[in-house]
């Protein structure tokens, strides 16, 4: 196995340059920073996860999807100046063109690359296919659930009022939420997210992930333990639709919890 130090040097020096270069452009640091941020959480929560649920994975590979999933966010803002993948290009598809073109791929272990390649690019999907390939599948998921994770944070941290932050950008504040979303919430779908018109629509559908598209009870637990739900329902307006909506994921989320705990007994 290899030692992972490098790679964080790697990561630091590569994303670095880009926030150097913004050169004082207020809007571009921050929102190149977050992602920065957000690319460390995920590392950390995968670690997390993967470790709490006891898997028999390959820590390496587990720390660099988790730091390397977005290295594509960089060079996908610098050009387009939006994380909005329906406006530019598959950011997924952009972190693998990175790891090659600079030429990091190649530093990991021959066979572990199919596994880096595959689980980024598998981390934006709306939905994660059906994966035969057993370790595929642990990689890709423990992936999502640590992305959405710090996700959730995000909502808790984000101000709705702060229009420099990418993700609330180009989007109205009104306070709406489709029949399209609040039908596939409600139904334990997962919600097409590049096309939302309204602040409120990004958080809830943010929210609605939880009840949707976790993979693992750890992930939960994390949920749970820091409050996310109550602390992004506060970030959001109270309409009739969001409190129904907060109302049925945390039900979920305890549902969840303790189907987990009777087993375990
Ligand atoms: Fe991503």
């Amino acid at each position: 196995m290899q030692d992972f130090k490098k790679f964080e040097q790697i990561f630091e020096d590569y994303v670095n340059k880009f926030i150097e270069e913004a050169d004082g452009d207020e809007e571009k640091i921050l929102n190149l920073t977050n992602k920065k941020i957000h690319s460390y959480n995920v590392r950390d929560n995968i670690v997390k996860i993967a470790k709490e649920e006891n898997l028999k994975v390959n820590m390496f590979i587990v720390e660099f999807i988790g730091l390397f999933h977005d290295i594509g966010r960089f060079y996908q803002y610098d050009k387009y100046r939006t994380f909005n993948d329906a406006y530019s290009k598959n950011h997924a598809e952009l972190s693998v063109k990175v790891l090659e073109d600079e030429g990091i791929i190649k530093l990991v272990d021959y066979e572990d690359r199919a596994y880096i390649i595959d689980s980024i690019l598998m981390h934006n999907m709306q939905d994660l296919p059906k994966i035969e390939d057993r370790k595929m599948y642990l990689y890709s998921a423990l992936l999502r659930d640590a992305d959405k994770l710090d996700g959730f944070r995000t909502i808790t941290v984000y101000e709705r009022a702060n229009k420099k932050l990418a993700y609330f950008k180009n989007k109205s504040d009104e306070p709406i939420i489709s029949d399209y979303i609040y039908n596939n919430i409600m139904n334990h779908k997962t919600v097409y997210k590049y096309d939302l018109k309204t602040i409120l629509e990004s958080q809830i559908s943010t929210l609605g992930y939880i009840s949707s598209d976790i993979n693992f009870y750890t992930t939960y637990k994390i949920i749970k333990d820091n409050d996310y739900l109550p602390k992004m329902f506060a970030k959001m307006q109270d309409t009739p639709r969001s409190r129904e909506i907060f109302e049925f994921v945390k039900a979920y989320v305890d549902e969840k919890l303790n189907e987990n705990k009777n087993k375990n007994l």
